[in-house]
Protein backbone atom coordinates (compact mmCIF):
# COMPACT_ATOMS: atom_id res chain seq x y z
CA UNK A 1 0.00 0.00 0.00
CA UNK A 2 0.83 3.60 -0.90
CA UNK A 3 0.57 5.76 2.24
CA UNK A 4 -1.97 8.74 0.87
CA UNK A 5 0.50 11.72 2.06
CA UNK A 6 2.98 9.88 -0.94
CA UNK A 7 0.55 9.94 -3.41
CA UNK A 8 -0.33 14.09 -2.79
CA UNK A 9 3.44 14.67 -3.04
CA UNK A 10 3.77 13.59 -6.28
CA UNK A 11 0.80 14.88 -7.88
CA UNK A 12 1.75 18.50 -5.76
CA UNK A 13 5.21 17.89 -7.89
CA UNK A 14 3.82 17.07 -11.10
CA UNK A 15 1.61 20.00 -10.98
CA UNK A 16 4.64 22.39 -10.35
CA UNK A 17 6.66 20.74 -12.95
CA UNK A 18 4.20 20.79 -15.51
CA UNK A 19 3.63 24.88 -14.79
CA UNK A 20 7.05 25.20 -15.00
CA UNK A 21 7.35 22.92 -18.85
CA UNK A 22 4.44 24.30 -20.35
CA UNK A 23 5.41 27.87 -19.03
CA UNK A 24 8.72 27.22 -20.86
CA UNK A 25 7.12 26.08 -24.50
CA UNK A 26 7.90 28.50 -27.02
CA UNK A 27 7.35 26.30 -30.08
CA UNK A 28 3.94 24.14 -31.27
CA UNK A 29 6.80 21.11 -31.22
CA UNK A 30 7.41 21.77 -27.35
CA UNK A 31 4.23 21.85 -26.79
CA UNK A 32 3.63 18.68 -28.09
CA UNK A 33 6.47 17.00 -26.27
CA UNK A 34 4.95 18.17 -22.86
CA UNK A 35 1.78 17.46 -23.78
CA UNK A 36 2.42 13.51 -24.29
CA UNK A 37 5.38 14.00 -21.28
CA UNK A 38 2.37 15.01 -18.72
CA UNK A 39 -0.73 13.74 -20.54
CA UNK A 40 0.08 10.97 -22.53
CA UNK A 41 -2.40 7.73 -22.08
CA UNK A 42 0.26 6.02 -21.54
CA UNK A 43 4.48 6.33 -19.99
CA UNK A 44 3.05 10.27 -19.08
CA UNK A 45 3.09 11.83 -15.46
CA UNK A 46 -0.72 11.61 -15.54
CA UNK A 47 -0.76 7.90 -16.46
CA UNK A 48 1.70 7.28 -13.53
CA UNK A 49 -0.41 8.71 -11.39
CA UNK A 50 -3.20 6.96 -12.23
CA UNK A 51 -1.44 3.39 -11.93
CA UNK A 52 -0.53 4.30 -8.31
CA UNK A 53 -4.34 4.84 -7.48
CA UNK A 54 -4.31 1.18 -7.48
CA UNK A 55 -2.04 0.74 -4.30
CA UNK A 56 -4.13 3.11 -2.11
CA UNK A 57 -5.76 1.60 0.32
CA UNK A 58 -9.19 1.51 0.09
CA UNK A 59 -10.70 3.80 2.89
CA UNK A 60 -8.03 6.97 1.35
CA UNK A 61 -9.06 6.29 -2.28
CA UNK A 62 -11.86 9.13 -2.71
CA UNK A 63 -9.21 11.76 -1.49
CA UNK A 64 -6.90 10.40 -3.94
CA UNK A 65 -9.22 10.14 -6.60
CA UNK A 66 -10.42 13.56 -6.35
CA UNK A 67 -7.12 14.67 -6.47
CA UNK A 68 -5.73 12.97 -9.46
CA UNK A 69 -9.38 14.06 -11.03
CA UNK A 70 -8.29 17.76 -10.21
CA UNK A 71 -4.55 17.67 -11.53
CA UNK A 72 -5.73 16.51 -14.96
CA UNK A 73 -7.89 19.26 -15.47
CA UNK A 74 -5.26 21.43 -14.79
CA UNK A 75 -2.86 19.76 -17.19
CA UNK A 76 -5.54 20.32 -19.60
CA UNK A 77 -5.90 23.68 -19.32
CA UNK A 78 -2.12 24.36 -19.25
CA UNK A 79 -2.11 22.19 -22.58
CA UNK A 80 -4.48 24.50 -23.71
CA UNK A 81 -3.28 27.85 -22.50
CA UNK A 82 0.10 27.16 -24.04
CA UNK A 83 -1.36 25.75 -27.22
CA UNK A 84 -3.35 29.03 -27.89
CA UNK A 85 -0.24 31.34 -27.04
CA UNK A 86 2.69 29.24 -29.18
CA UNK A 87 0.00 28.43 -31.66
CA UNK A 88 -1.63 25.58 -32.82
CA UNK A 89 0.25 24.74 -36.00
CA UNK A 90 1.72 21.56 -35.59
CA UNK A 91 4.54 22.44 -38.58
CA UNK A 92 7.86 21.92 -37.14
CA UNK A 93 10.98 24.44 -37.12
CA UNK A 94 10.74 27.63 -36.11
CA UNK A 95 7.27 29.57 -36.21
CA UNK A 96 8.64 32.11 -37.99
CA UNK A 97 10.96 32.29 -41.42
CA UNK A 98 13.97 33.44 -40.50
CA UNK A 99 15.13 34.08 -44.77
CA UNK A 100 12.46 36.39 -45.03
CA UNK A 101 14.00 40.22 -45.31
CA UNK A 102 13.40 41.96 -42.35
CA UNK A 103 10.61 45.02 -42.23
CA UNK A 104 11.45 48.31 -42.93
CA UNK A 105 10.90 51.06 -41.32
CA UNK A 106 7.56 52.84 -42.41
CA UNK A 107 8.43 56.72 -43.14
CA UNK A 108 5.61 59.04 -43.21
CA UNK A 109 6.24 61.83 -45.52
CA UNK A 110 4.14 65.23 -45.93
CA UNK A 111 1.80 64.99 -48.75
CA UNK A 112 3.01 66.98 -51.96
CA UNK A 113 -0.03 69.68 -51.39
CA UNK A 114 0.97 70.69 -47.73
CA UNK A 115 4.72 70.62 -48.95
CA UNK A 116 3.46 73.69 -51.15
CA UNK A 117 1.25 75.32 -48.47
CA UNK A 118 4.16 74.78 -45.51
CA UNK A 119 6.56 76.39 -48.16
CA UNK A 120 3.89 79.30 -49.64
CA UNK A 121 3.44 79.89 -45.90
CA UNK A 122 7.06 80.44 -44.92
CA UNK A 123 7.61 83.28 -47.89
CA UNK A 124 4.43 85.18 -46.72
CA UNK A 125 5.54 84.61 -42.78
CA UNK A 126 8.38 86.68 -43.59
CA UNK A 127 5.74 89.24 -44.98
CA UNK A 128 3.97 89.45 -41.39
CA UNK A 129 0.98 87.34 -42.77
CA UNK A 130 -0.23 84.56 -40.19
CA UNK A 131 -2.77 81.73 -40.55
CA UNK A 132 -6.05 82.09 -40.45
CA UNK A 133 -8.80 78.87 -41.62
CA UNK A 134 -12.70 79.18 -41.77
CA UNK A 135 -15.53 76.29 -41.85
CA UNK A 136 -15.80 74.70 -45.14
CA UNK A 137 -19.79 74.44 -44.47
CA UNK A 138 -20.09 77.66 -45.25
CA UNK A 139 -23.30 80.28 -45.29
CA UNK A 140 -24.15 81.96 -48.53
CA UNK A 141 -24.02 85.28 -47.20
CA UNK A 142 -19.90 84.52 -46.20
CA UNK A 143 -19.52 82.86 -49.53
CA UNK A 144 -21.56 84.63 -51.93
CA UNK A 145 -23.30 88.19 -50.41
CA UNK A 146 -20.29 89.79 -48.21
CA UNK A 147 -18.08 89.04 -51.45
CA UNK A 148 -20.55 91.20 -53.42
CA UNK A 149 -21.45 88.70 -56.17
CA UNK A 150 -24.86 90.11 -57.38
CA UNK A 151 -28.12 87.52 -56.22
CA UNK A 152 -28.39 86.29 -60.33
CA UNK A 153 -24.18 84.98 -60.65
CA UNK A 154 -24.09 82.01 -61.93
CA UNK A 155 -21.53 80.59 -59.43
CA UNK A 156 -24.59 80.80 -56.71
CA UNK A 157 -26.33 78.10 -59.44
CA UNK A 158 -27.29 74.73 -57.79
CA UNK A 159 -25.31 73.12 -60.78
CA UNK A 160 -22.18 74.59 -59.88
CA UNK A 161 -22.21 74.82 -55.89
CA UNK A 162 -22.85 72.02 -53.41
CA UNK A 163 -25.94 72.92 -51.30
CA UNK A 164 -26.80 71.58 -47.99
CA UNK A 165 -30.04 71.87 -45.91
CA UNK A 166 -32.37 73.14 -47.73
CA UNK A 167 -29.97 75.86 -48.85
CA UNK A 168 -29.42 77.43 -45.82
CA UNK A 169 -25.54 76.29 -45.92
CA UNK A 170 -23.51 75.23 -48.47
CA UNK A 171 -19.82 73.51 -48.70
CA UNK A 172 -17.80 76.56 -49.56
CA UNK A 173 -16.40 77.14 -53.10
CA UNK A 174 -13.82 79.13 -52.55
CA UNK A 175 -11.60 80.39 -49.86
CA UNK A 176 -12.33 83.84 -50.06
CA UNK A 177 -15.13 84.13 -47.54
CA UNK A 178 -12.42 83.43 -45.13
CA UNK A 179 -11.44 87.14 -45.85
CA UNK A 180 -14.84 88.45 -44.77
CA UNK A 181 -14.49 86.14 -41.25
CA UNK A 182 -10.96 87.50 -40.59
CA UNK A 183 -11.87 91.27 -41.14
CA UNK A 184 -15.04 90.34 -38.44
CA UNK A 185 -13.03 89.07 -36.14
CA UNK A 186 -9.74 91.51 -36.54
CA UNK A 187 -9.32 95.09 -36.70
CA UNK A 188 -7.10 96.29 -39.65
CA UNK A 189 -4.16 96.13 -40.42
CA UNK A 190 -4.63 92.89 -41.19
CA UNK A 191 -2.10 89.90 -43.11
CA UNK A 192 -3.63 86.59 -43.45
CA UNK A 193 -3.11 83.21 -45.89
CA UNK A 194 -6.01 81.36 -45.65
CA UNK A 195 -5.08 77.72 -46.93
CA UNK A 196 -8.11 75.18 -46.82
CA UNK A 197 -10.32 72.74 -48.93
CA UNK A 198 -13.13 74.21 -51.63
CA UNK A 199 -15.87 72.08 -53.22
CA UNK A 200 -17.63 72.76 -56.35
CA UNK A 201 -20.31 70.51 -58.23
CA UNK A 202 -17.45 69.45 -60.88
CA UNK A 203 -16.47 66.20 -62.63
CA UNK A 204 -13.09 64.52 -61.94
CA UNK A 205 -10.57 65.16 -65.19
CA UNK A 206 -6.90 65.52 -65.34
CA UNK A 207 -7.57 69.14 -64.19
CA UNK A 208 -10.75 69.42 -62.28
CA UNK A 209 -11.92 67.79 -58.86
CA UNK A 210 -15.06 68.23 -57.03
CA UNK A 211 -12.99 69.01 -53.84
CA UNK A 212 -9.27 70.33 -54.11
CA UNK A 213 -7.52 73.13 -52.27
CA UNK A 214 -7.10 76.97 -52.54
CA UNK A 215 -4.92 79.39 -50.44
CA UNK A 216 -5.88 82.48 -50.05
CA UNK A 217 -4.20 86.18 -48.93
CA UNK A 218 -5.62 89.25 -47.60
CA UNK A 219 -3.83 92.36 -46.90
CA UNK A 220 -6.19 95.35 -45.05
CA UNK A 221 -4.62 98.48 -44.26
CA UNK A 222 -4.05 102.23 -44.64
CA UNK A 223 -3.38 103.03 -48.35
CA UNK A 224 -2.83 100.01 -50.26
CA UNK A 225 -2.40 100.12 -53.90
CA UNK A 226 -1.75 97.94 -57.19
CA UNK A 227 2.06 99.08 -55.92
CA UNK A 228 1.57 96.63 -53.14
CA UNK A 229 -0.13 94.02 -54.84
CA UNK A 230 2.45 94.05 -57.86
CA UNK A 231 5.21 93.69 -55.07
CA UNK A 232 4.00 91.25 -52.81
CA UNK A 233 3.28 88.76 -55.46
CA UNK A 234 6.22 89.15 -57.29
CA UNK A 235 8.30 88.79 -54.59
CA UNK A 236 6.50 85.45 -53.65
CA UNK A 237 6.92 84.12 -57.27
CA UNK A 238 10.61 84.99 -57.16
CA UNK A 239 10.91 83.22 -53.70
CA UNK A 240 8.71 80.17 -54.50
CA UNK A 241 10.15 79.71 -58.95
CA UNK A 242 13.49 81.02 -58.51
CA UNK A 243 14.66 85.08 -58.76
CA UNK A 244 14.92 85.22 -62.30
CA UNK A 245 11.10 84.22 -63.37
CA UNK A 246 9.13 86.37 -65.42
CA UNK A 247 5.71 87.50 -64.20
CA UNK A 248 2.94 89.72 -65.84
CA UNK A 249 -0.82 90.89 -64.86
CA UNK A 250 -3.60 90.75 -66.84
CA UNK A 251 -7.22 92.12 -66.29
CA UNK A 252 -9.71 89.73 -65.03
CA UNK A 253 -12.68 89.94 -62.93
CA UNK A 254 -13.92 88.91 -59.81
CA UNK A 255 -16.67 90.65 -58.33
CA UNK A 256 -14.71 91.36 -54.78
CA UNK A 257 -11.79 93.19 -56.00
CA UNK A 258 -11.68 96.01 -58.17
CA UNK A 259 -9.66 96.34 -60.28
CA UNK A 260 -9.22 92.44 -60.41
CA UNK A 261 -6.25 90.84 -61.85
CA UNK A 262 -4.94 87.35 -63.24
CA UNK A 263 -1.22 86.90 -62.49
CA UNK A 264 0.84 84.60 -65.15
CA UNK A 265 4.56 83.57 -65.29
CA UNK A 266 6.98 81.82 -67.52
CA UNK A 267 9.38 79.45 -66.03
CA UNK A 268 12.31 77.56 -68.03
CA UNK A 269 12.36 74.52 -65.19
CA UNK A 270 8.37 73.09 -65.70
CA UNK A 271 9.16 70.60 -67.87
CA UNK A 272 6.24 69.83 -70.57
CA UNK A 273 5.16 73.58 -69.30
CA UNK A 274 8.59 75.57 -69.50
CA UNK A 275 8.15 78.59 -71.57
CA UNK A 276 4.95 79.00 -71.81
CA UNK A 277 2.45 81.91 -69.87
CA UNK A 278 0.56 79.75 -67.25
CA UNK A 279 -1.96 82.04 -65.28
CA UNK A 280 -1.06 80.79 -61.43
CA UNK A 281 -3.26 83.20 -59.30
CA UNK A 282 -6.53 85.62 -59.14
CA UNK A 283 -5.67 88.87 -57.76
CA UNK A 284 -6.96 92.19 -57.18
CA UNK A 285 -7.52 95.28 -55.10
CA UNK A 286 -10.33 94.47 -52.33
CA UNK A 287 -13.50 95.87 -53.87
CA UNK A 288 -14.43 98.68 -51.25
CA UNK A 289 -18.00 97.21 -51.23
CA UNK A 290 -16.93 94.03 -49.40
CA UNK A 291 -15.51 96.36 -47.10
CA UNK A 292 -18.29 97.93 -46.22
CA UNK A 293 -19.91 95.01 -45.71
CA UNK A 294 -17.56 93.90 -43.40
CA UNK A 295 -17.93 97.13 -41.24
CA UNK A 296 -14.48 98.87 -42.47
CA UNK A 297 -14.94 102.30 -43.76
CA UNK A 298 -13.66 102.36 -47.46
CA UNK A 299 -12.30 105.57 -47.00
CA UNK A 300 -10.01 104.61 -44.41
CA UNK A 301 -9.17 100.94 -45.47
CA UNK A 302 -7.86 99.46 -48.57
CA UNK A 303 -6.65 95.95 -49.54
CA UNK A 304 -5.36 93.47 -51.82
CA UNK A 305 -6.24 89.88 -51.88
CA UNK A 306 -5.17 86.71 -54.00
CA UNK A 307 -5.81 83.16 -54.75
CA UNK A 308 -4.55 80.13 -56.02
CA UNK A 309 -5.33 76.51 -56.48
CA UNK A 310 -3.21 74.31 -54.29
CA UNK A 311 -2.84 71.48 -56.44
CA UNK A 312 -2.31 73.73 -59.31
CA UNK A 313 0.93 74.46 -58.02
CA UNK A 314 2.00 71.07 -56.71
CA UNK A 315 1.49 69.99 -60.36
CA UNK A 316 3.57 72.86 -61.91
CA UNK A 317 6.21 72.31 -59.50
CA UNK A 318 6.86 68.64 -60.02
CA UNK A 319 5.46 68.17 -63.60
CA UNK A 320 2.69 66.15 -62.40
CA UNK A 321 0.07 65.59 -65.36
CA UNK A 322 -3.01 65.02 -63.87
CA UNK A 323 -4.72 65.99 -60.71
CA UNK A 324 -6.73 62.83 -60.17
CA UNK A 325 -3.26 61.21 -58.64
CA UNK A 326 -3.35 63.74 -55.45
CA UNK A 327 -6.66 61.46 -54.51
CA UNK A 328 -6.00 58.32 -55.20
CA UNK A 329 -3.84 57.64 -51.91
CA UNK A 330 -1.33 55.25 -54.18
CA UNK A 331 2.05 55.58 -51.61
CA UNK A 332 4.35 54.96 -55.16
CA UNK A 333 3.09 58.21 -56.36
CA UNK A 334 3.36 60.03 -53.38
CA UNK A 335 6.72 58.59 -52.16
CA UNK A 336 8.37 60.45 -54.94
CA UNK A 337 7.71 63.59 -53.52
CA UNK A 338 9.06 62.79 -49.90
N1 LIG B 1 -12.04 83.00 -55.09
C1 LIG B 1 -11.55 82.94 -56.46
C2 LIG B 1 -11.95 81.61 -57.09
O1 LIG B 1 -12.23 80.68 -56.39
C3 LIG B 1 -10.05 83.07 -56.48
C4 LIG B 1 -9.61 84.45 -56.14
C5 LIG B 1 -9.48 85.38 -57.12
C6 LIG B 1 -9.36 84.82 -54.84
C7 LIG B 1 -9.08 86.68 -56.87
C8 LIG B 1 -8.97 86.12 -54.54
C9 LIG B 1 -8.84 87.05 -55.57
O2 LIG B 1 -8.70 86.52 -53.29
O3 LIG B 1 -8.44 88.31 -55.28
O4 LIG B 1 -11.97 81.50 -58.28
Amino acid sequence: MLPISDFLARADAVEHEAAAVFAAAASADAVLDARNRFLGRTHSARAALKDLLGEIAPADKPVAGRRYNELQQKLEALLAETTERVGSSTASGPSFDPSLPPRTAWHGAVHPVSQVIDEIAEIFRELGFTIALGPEVEAPWYNFTALNFPADHPAMDLHDTLYLDADEVLLRTHTSPVQVRTLQQYAPPVRVLAPGNVFRRDFFDATHAPAFMQLEGLVVDEGISFADLKATLTHFVRRFYGPTVPVRFGPSFFPFTEPSFEMDLRSPNLGRLSNRWLEIMGCGLVDPKVLELCGLDPKEWSGLAFGLGLERIAMLVHGIDDIRHFYNNDTRFLRQFA
